[in-house]
C-alpha cells in the first residue's frame, strides 16, 4: 500500500490534463442504433419463470393489488412500486423495466426473465433511463417472491444478495458462477473453491464508461472488454452460444458508450456554481478530472490507504478468483490486472442522479459525502424516486437516520422487505468511512461545490 496521494496508481496519468486523449472516438452510429435494439428489444436468458408467476406475485405482498388481467398497466405499476422497479422507456410489452417476456419461436410468450435493467434502468423525478443504476431494487426480494410465485422453492445462495434497496451483490454471482465453469467454460462438477468473498455494490452510472480505460469500481478490468459484460449469461450459456454472443454485445457495448447523463431538472444558481467550479479546479479535479467543452479524465486508481473508504470491495475478491477469470474465454484479450491498486476516482458526469455515493452507495447525500462527520450510521432509502423524496439542497435522496435497536429491548420483527429500506453502513462492506477531501472546505465553499455539482 502506498503512503501518499502523490503515489496515486494513474494508468491513463501519463496523459496531460486538457484535452481529451483518454476519451475513445465516439463509437459507430451503426453499431449502436444495433445495440439499441439487441439491449432493449431482445432477452438473452431462458424463461426463468412461468407467465403466472408475474401475475400471482402480489399473493406475497399482504396488501391488495390491481387485477392482473383487469388492469395490467394498474398491477405492472403495483409491481414495480413493491420491488423497486422502474417503468420501461422503450417497448417493454407491459412489464416493468429489468423484466423481459421470453418468447417460444412462434413469438408467443413462454415465461419472463430479469435483464441488465433489472439493476442498470432507474427513475428519477418521474423519468426512466437506460444506464442509470436501480437505486430501489430489492432484488433479493424480487427473485425469491418469482420462485414462490412460481411454485418452486427459492434457490439457496451462498451470499447475501443485498441487505438494502438498490445496491445488489453482482459480483459473488459472477465468482460463484464462474466456480462452476472450467477455463474453456465447460461445466464442472464439483466447483472450484474461489475463496472470495465480495459485498453488495451500488452499481455505477453507465454514461460514465466512455470517458473511463478501466471499469468495475477497482479499475482492474480494461474498459474495452466486450465479453466482461457477458458474465451475466454465465448461468446458462454455453462457450458456442458465448462465441456466437460476442458480436452482439459489442454492439450493446457501443449503445453504453453512446449514453449521455440527464440535464438536473431543477434551477441552478449559475454564479454560485461558478464559484464551485474554482474549489472543484483546486480541490477535486486531480482525481475526477474536468468538464465542460473540453475535458480531462486521468482514470486515477487511488491506493485505499487515501481514500480510505470500505476496503471490503478491494480486498474481497481473491487472487485465485483473478487467475481463473483470466485463464478463462473472458479475459482472452482484457486481463483483469493481477494488482489490487485502489478504487477507481469515477467521472462525476450526472452525479446529481446518482446517490447514494461510493463504491457501496453508503453515504446518501453529496453533502455528507463532503462533509463525513455528518453521514448517518443506519438510514432511510426512499419509497421512490419521485421529485417529493429528493432533497435539492443536500444532493441525493431524503432519509431519517435510524437508531440502532439497542439490544436489551426487543424490537418489532420486521419482514426483510421492511428492513431493507434500512441502510447500515455496520454491515460487512458498507462501510461509509474515508473520502475526507470535502471535511476541510468551508460550508460556503461546499454550498458553492455542491451547486457546481450540479452542472455536470
Ligand atoms: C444483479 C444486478 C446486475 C445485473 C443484472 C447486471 N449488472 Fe452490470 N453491474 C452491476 C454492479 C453492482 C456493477 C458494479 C460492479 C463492480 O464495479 O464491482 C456493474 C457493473 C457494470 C459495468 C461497469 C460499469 C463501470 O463503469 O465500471 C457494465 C458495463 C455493466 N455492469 C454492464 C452490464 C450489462 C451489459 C448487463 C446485462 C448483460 C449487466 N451489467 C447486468 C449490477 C448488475
Ligand atoms: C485523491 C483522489 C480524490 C480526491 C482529491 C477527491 N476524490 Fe472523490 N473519489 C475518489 C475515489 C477513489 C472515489 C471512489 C471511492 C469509493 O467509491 O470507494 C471517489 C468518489 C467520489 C464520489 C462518489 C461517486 C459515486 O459515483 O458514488 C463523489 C461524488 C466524489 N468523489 C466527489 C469528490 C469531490 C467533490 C471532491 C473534491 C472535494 C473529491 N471527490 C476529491 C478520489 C478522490
Amino acid at each position: 500500500m502506498r503512503g501518499s496521494w502523490m503515489l496515486v496508481v494513474s494508468l491513463a496519468g501519463r496523459l496531460a490534463l486538457g484535452g481529451e486523449p483518454s476519451r475513445p472516438s465516439s463509437p459507430d452510429p451503426v453499431a449502436v442504433d444495433r445495440g439499441r435494439t439487441a439491449l432493449l428489444a431482445h432477452g438473452y436468458l431462458k424463461a426463468e419463470w412461468g407467465i403466472d408467476a408475474y401475475r400471482n406475485a402480489w399473493k406475497f405482498w399482504g396488501t391488495p393489488a390491481p387485477d392482473p388481467e383487469a388492469d395490467p398497466e394498474g398491477y405492472a405499476r403495483a409491481f414495480a412500486s413493491y420491488y423497486g422497479l422502474h417503468p420501461a422507456p422503450y417497448d417493454n410489452e407491459g412489464l416493468p423495466m429489468g423484466l423481459r417476456w421470453s418468447k417460444k419461436a412462434d413469438g408467443t410468450k413462454a415465461g419472463f426473465q430479469v435483464d441488465c435493467m433489472a439493476c442498470h434502468g432507474g427513475s428519477i423525478a418521474g423519468k426512466s433511463y437506460v444506464g442509470l443504476a436501480n437505486s430501489t431494487v430489492d432484488y433479493e426480494l424480487l427473485l425469491f417472491d418469482l420462485f414462490r410465485a412460481d411454485g418452486r422453492r427459492p434457490p439457496l445462495v451462498p451470499f447475501t444478495i443485498n441487505t438494502a434497496r438498490g445496491t445488489v451483490n453482482a459480483g459473488m454471482m459472477s465468482i460463484v458462477l464462474l466456480s462452476v465453469r472450467n477455463p474453456d467454460l465447460s461445466r464442472r462438477t464439483f466447483p472450484l473453491l474461489l475463496g472470495s468473498n465480495l459485498p453488495e455494490l451500488d452499481a455505477p452510472a453507465w454514461w460514465v464508461l466512455k470517458h473511463k480505460t478501466t471499469m468495475y469500481q477497482d479499475g482492474r478490468t480494461p474498459a474495452a472488454s466486450v465479453r466482461s459484460i457477458m458474465q451475466f449469461l454465465l448461468a446458462e450459456k454455453t462457450r458456442a452460444e458465448f462465441e456466437a454472443l460476442e458480436p452482439t454485445f459489442a454492439d450493446i457495448r457501443a449503445y453504453i458508450g453512446s449514453l449521455e447523463p440527464p440535464a438536473y431538472p431543477l434551477p441552478i444558481d449559475a454564479t454560485v456554481a461558478a464559484r464551485g467550479k474554482a474549489v472543484f479546479e483546486r480541490s477535486c479535479a486531480r482525481c475526477h478530472g474536468t468538464y465542460g467543452p473540453v475535458r480531462s479524465y486521468p482514470n486515477k486508481l487511488v491506493p485505499l490507504d487515501v481514500v480510505g473508504t470500505d476496503p471490503a470491495r478491494l480486498l474481497g475478491i481473491s487472487d485465485r478468483a483473478v487467475e481463473h477469470y483470466n485463464a478463462s474465454w473472458f479475459a482472452e484479450h482484457h486481463p483483469v490486472s493481477l494488482d489490487r491498486n485502489g478504487y477507481q476516482a469515477p467521472p462525476l458526469d450526472g452525479i446529481w442522479a446518482t446517490a447514494p455515493y461510493l463504491h457501496n452507495g453508503s453515504v446518501p447525500t453529496l453533502h455528507a459525502l463532503l462533509h463525513s462527520t455528518e453521514r448517518p450510521a443506519r438510514f432511510t432509502r426512499p419509497p421512490s424516486t419521485e421529485l417529493e423524496h429528493y432533497d435539492a439542497r443536500n444532493v441525493g435522496w431524503k432519509f431519517t437516520p435510524v437508531e440502532a435497536s439497542p439490544a436489551a429491548s426487543p424490537a418489532p420483527r420486521k419482514t426483510s422487505r421492511e428492513a431493507h429500506f434500512v441502510y447500515d453502513t455496520h454491515r460487512y462492506g458498507l462501510g461509509n468511512q474515508g473520502h475526507t477531501f470535502g471535511d476541510k472546505l468551508t460550508e460556503d465553499q461546499r454550498m458553492d461545490l455542491i451547486e457546481y455539482l450540479k452542472t455536470l
